[in-house]
């Protein structure tokens, strides 16, 4: 198979991220320029923001990437980028600069499904580490993926199944299961900004639940309540995902149980801090606030880890990946570990560098593309709702 130094270009939220991968298995760099500070104080993402910020950081970015893979403009063979989904005047600042790079160059240029990426970053280490352990650089053939493969895509933007197939022109996605409102990294940050934790939620949270009894709230299927109630049997959607809900019934919690000074108390003692972390924050919270994250993210964890074990029982899948922002929270993948095990089906998981979003996954799920010389037509836009098929 052609060997290919692929760059990856990914701005479709608030990372500027650019990498190179060889022949989809190999990482040679990997470079995200966060934008947390910018909308730390917004307690979530301001896509006007993030738009400038890209467009700041976007050359040198790339210019790192190419530099720390020890790779040119020239020495590269393609360029790809992230079409969507994801916020269209973020996404525009890659793709339009991918575009002029790819023109400046007269390199192919690819475009990827972010959500795609996000499932081949799973592939791409998997890939990496059977080479580390073969101790050769075949076609990456070492790591066989047994199909149907059921990949649970979960991040701050989007909750959502695929049962993947692989068919002669590549991978083909069903979507089997997607959150009908709120996605699951969503809850988590607000959640946690309701709580004046900071933000992105996830991480916090994930450290602080360990100090805390995630059996001290209950929060049932009435929270996390998508159901199908009333709905004729042939019209069910028993994979998908509700996470508004739980966020509702912290806040009712909140207001029952007086917690609203200490929260404004925490507030503002954290406002005092640049980027605060979650040793910052422990110190100021309360056993009782403790417990009521650590419910939460039983909640959440249960929940997604039930449904999709499910799935991956009905639809008799052989692998799962479970990848995006959220497959970095330790109990989600204990669980899955687990429970997994007990299922008889091999897990897998991006490291944690490559859970949330990065230019790796990008340049990694262009390769197939490459190979198959599915090349972007001059024309094409960002698409904020790209779909996976
Ligand atoms: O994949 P990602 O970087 O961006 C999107 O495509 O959305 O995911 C970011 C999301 C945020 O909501 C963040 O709070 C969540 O992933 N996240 C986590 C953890 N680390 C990041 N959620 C739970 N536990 C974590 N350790
Ligand atoms: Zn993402």
């Amino acid at each position: 198979m052609a060997d290919a130094c692929i760059l990856g270009i990914e701005s479709s939220c608030d990372e500027t991220a650019a990498a190179v991968v060889r022949s989809g298995e190999r990482l040679l760099s990997n470079v995200v320029f966060s934008q947390i500070a910018t909308h730390q104080p917004y307690g979530g993402v301001v896509p006007e923001l993030a738009s400038r910020e890209h467009l700041r950081a976007i050359v040198p970015v790339v210019r790192r990437a190419l530099q720390d893979a020890g790779q040119s403009y020239q020495s590269i063979d393609a360029i790809a980028v992230t079409q969507g989904p994801g916020l269209a005047g973020a996404l525009l600042v890659g793709i339009s600069y991918a575009k002029a790079l790819a023109f400046a160059l007269e390199k192919p240029l690819i475009t990827v499904n972010h959500l795609e990426g996000h499932i081949h970053a799973v592939l791409l280490e998997e890939r990496q580490k059977a080479i580390a352990v073969s101790g050769n650089s075949a076609d990456g053939s070492e790591f066989e993926v047994n199909f149907p493969l059921l990949a649970l895509v979960v991040s701050g933007g989007h909750t959502h199944l695929f049962l993947a197939q692989q068919r002669e022109s590549g991978w083909v996605y069903e979507n089997i299961g997607r959150t009908r409102d709120d996605a699951a990294g969503e809850a988590y940050d607000k959640v946690a900004k309701l709580l004046g934790l900071g933000y992105p939620g996830g991480p916090i949270i994930d450290a602080l639940a360990r100090h805390g009894n995630a059996r001290a709230v209950y929060f049932g299927p009435v929270q996390i309540k998508h159901n199908n109630r009333g709905v004729p049997k042939d019209r069910q959607t028993p994979y998908d995902f509700s996470f508004s809900g739980i966020k509702t019934a912290v806040l009712r919690y909140v207001e029952v149980e007086g917690m609203r000074s200490s929260i404004a108390a925490r507030q503002q003692a954290l406002a005092g801090i640049a980027g605060p972390r979650a040793e910052d924050v422990l110190p100021l919270c309360d056993q009782k606030v403790l417990d009521l994250i650590a419910s939460f993210q039983r909640a959440v964890v249960e929940d997604l880890v039930a449904k999709t074990l499910a799935a991956a029982s009905e639809r008799e899948a052989r692998t799962l990946f479970i990848t995006g922002g959220v497959a970095a929270n330790s109990e989600l993948r204990k669980a899955f570990e687990i429970q997994g095990a007990k299922a008889g089906v091999p897990v897998f998981f991006p490291s944690r560098k490559l859970s949330t979003d990065n230019a790796a996954m990008i340049a990694a799920a262009a390769y197939p593309k490459y190979l198959a010389g599915d090349f972007a037509p001059p024309e094409f836009s960002a698409e904020a709702s790209l779909a996976l098929r």
